[in-house]
């Protein structure tokens, strides 16, 4: 059977023990334990402590990882999104800052894969995270806009400006993105 493997990598805004992550820190242990009792959950990394808050595999102190484990996309969709998890998500800028960089979101149609900018040009919504794909079209859940994931041409209101579009390889079964 095969499994879907979901990474989390993010830099805080400052370290662990702080006033700014008490918040992100406080709902640990409710959020792994739903994660633990979701449908189709797993494996999620975890030391100790119950958590992965340990771990720093970068030389950034301030970057944290974790990784878990589930049996389908759907299931990890409900809970991400469906649950008290996506409060969280709403939240995150709070807690963690933006990396440098282009953030790209990649979308599979058919056989072939597509980049786009991740970030809806109508606002802050990130489209891996709350785009929903339907063929080639994905649309923003924040207020319903619509784009060709094919072409980044904006397909329904309130989206106007395209999205950036990147060029997509696919070498050995390694996805090589040109940013
Ligand atoms: S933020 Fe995407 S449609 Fe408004």
């Amino acid at each position: 059977m095969m499994h879907l493997a979901q990474v989390n990598i993010a830099r805080m805004k400052a370290p662990i023990d702080s006033e700014v992550m008490a918040g992100f820190v406080a709902r640990l242990d409710e959020i792994n334990a739903l994660a633990d009792g979701s449908s189709g959950f797993v494996w999620r990394l975890q030391g100790d402590e119950g958590n992965a808050m340990y771990l720093r595999p970068y030389d950034d102190d301030r970057i944290i990882f974790n990784f878990s484990v589930w049996e389908t996309f759907d299931d990890l969709k409900q809970f991400v999104y469906r649950t008290v998890h996506a409060e969280l998500l709403r939240d995150r800028k709070s807690w963690f800052e933006q990396f440098d960089g282009a953030y790209v979101a990649l979308y599979r149609v058919g056989d072939a894969i597509y980049a786009t900018a991740d970030t809806c040009t109508h606002g802050e919504a990130s489209l891996s995270e709350e785009g929903m794909l339907t063929g080639k079209t994905v649309e923003c859940t924040f207020h319903f806009g619509t784009f060709d994931v094919t072409t980044g041409e904006p397909t329904g209101m309130p989206c106007e400006i395209p999205l950036k579009t990147y060029p997509v390889k696919v070498i050995d079964d390694q996805v090589c993105i040109e940013v």
